[in-house]
């Protein structure tokens, strides 16, 4: 299979195809289970541009419905990373006379809320209405709809130019990313920048993080890729600097050409992609070939605690379990039921294999022997949480980068 490059109208060929699944976010009470949602799952790279992408989308409309469950203030890890980027740009981008700072899917306001605080312009521009209200709450100014070219003329029409724009965890979600890079073209001032924080593909194939991959996920990025986007459409990117956000994450600036000087950090990614070879689609078979041992070894392995008669439950319903699930076919029949501190995903099931999702309280009633730990990124936070459960000799499965217990 084939289709044009979202970025550069290249071609994309199909690398990796996960059949048939549901909307990672798509959580759903029992009475839906009849009209849910499914679409075919598939990677591929660009032969010209290097951007991993999706073959086929589900409509954004379908995704960011008015209550998206995703709340970026659901960690606490999260909540200090988006203050201290607020910080970031007060102290270094938002220094001038009147300065305007946009942010593209600002979700529950987690990291606009510090600069209302500081009394700064500001704009949000969300489009799940659920969130852009708890955002609201907070003191936080958005505007409800979906960022591109028209939105960003309206926007710079009548707030001027953005000093920065900001996105996170939602510019490699958007299909029509193009023109959200021409509306950002449009609306920067002449010294402003864009920065936004995605997981990163290099982490992705390295990791065999697989789950990474769902319908929300359009684009996998990379520098090699958002370099040749940048320049696509009259910019430039000036740094890369990893994180450890979401299990790797990449946060890149990019800005009018010449206006900064790159720091050394871009070529030296640039080197070590190229030595990787993820602009190659080797890089996406080889993945293949490591997320199906995954896959025969997470289900091998709970079948076998099933037949032991140990109890064994999920921790954490990111929209990763809906892909992991799925694709490893495990169903409540291996895990009952996922824990999850989300209010608006407990008394749902995870799309797809339709695990029932529970609220924190009822893992120590459990008191189950072994917990998959879907929500690997905030291993460390959750694994503090529930340190009862380690002590009690409970067990967590990872599945990240490999099969293994802990
Ligand atoms: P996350 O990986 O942030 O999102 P996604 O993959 O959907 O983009 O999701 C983490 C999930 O884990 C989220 O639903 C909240 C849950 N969680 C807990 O249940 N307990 C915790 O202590 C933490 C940190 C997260
Ligand atoms: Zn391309």
């Amino acid at each position: 299979m084939e289709s044009a490059c979202r970025i550069c109208g290249g071609v994309v060929k199909e690398s990796i195809d996960l059949g048939r699944q549901p909307r990672g976010n798509g959580f759903l009470l029992p009475q839906d289970i009849e009209n849910e949602f499914f679409f075919r799952l598939a990677i591929g790279m660009c032969d010209s541009c290097t951007m991993t992408q999706l073959m086929e989308d589900v409509p954004q409309e379908i995704r960011y419905h008015d209550a998206y469950p995703y709340h970026a203030s659901g960690s606490a890890v999260h909540r200090k990373h988006f203050e201290q980027n607020a910080r970031y740009f007060l102290e270094h981008e938002l220094t001038g006379p009147d300065p305007f700072i946009a942010e593209i899917g600002s979700n529950d306001g987690v990291m606009l809320a510090t600069i209302a605080k500081a009394g700064v312009r500001h704009l949000g521009i969300e489009p799940s209405a659920e969130v852009a209200e708890m955002s609201r709450a907070k003191g936080v100014r958005v505007l409800p709809e979906f960022f591109d070219e028209t939105t960003a003329a309206k926007i710079l029409d009548e707030h001027g130019p953005a000093d920065v724009v900001f996105g996170a965890n939602c510019i490699a979600h958007i299909a029509h990313l193009a023109s959200v890079v021409r509306g950002v073209e449009l609306l920067l001032a002449p010294n402003g920048v864009f920065v936004f924080e995605e997981p990163y593909f290099g982490t992705v194939v390295g990791k065999t993080a697989f789950d990474m991959i769902y319908d929300e996920h359009t684009f996998y990025l990379a520098v090699r890729s958002v370099q040749a986007m940048a320049e696509r459409y009259g910019l430039e990117l000036f740094d890369a600097e990893p994180l450890a956000l979401h299990g790797g994450t990449m946060r890149y600036t990019i800005g009018r050409p010449g206006m900064r000087t790159p720091a050394p950090a871009v070529a030296e990614f640039l080197a070590q992609e190229r030595e990787r070879g993820l602009g190659e689609h080797a890089a996406l078979q080889g993945l293949a070939a490591a997320m199906d041992k995954v896959r025969t070894d997470l289900k091998d392995l709970l079948v076998r605690l099933r037949a032991e008669g140990a109890k064994v439950v999920g921790y954490g319903a990111p929209a990763k379990a809906a892909t992991v699930t799925n694709y490893c076919d495990i169903g409540p029949d291996l895990i009952p039921f996922i824990i999850d501190s989300t209010p608006s995903k407990q008394g749902r099931l995870v799309a797809g294999s339709h695990i029932p999702v529970l609220a924190p309280e009822e893992f120590g009633k459990a008191d189950p022997d072994y917990a998959v730990l879907f929500a690997w990124n905030h291993a460390e936070e959750i694994m503090a949480n529930e340190k009862v459960f380690h002590a009690r000799g409970g067990r967590w499965i990872l599945y990240v980068p490999d099969v293994h217990i802990v």
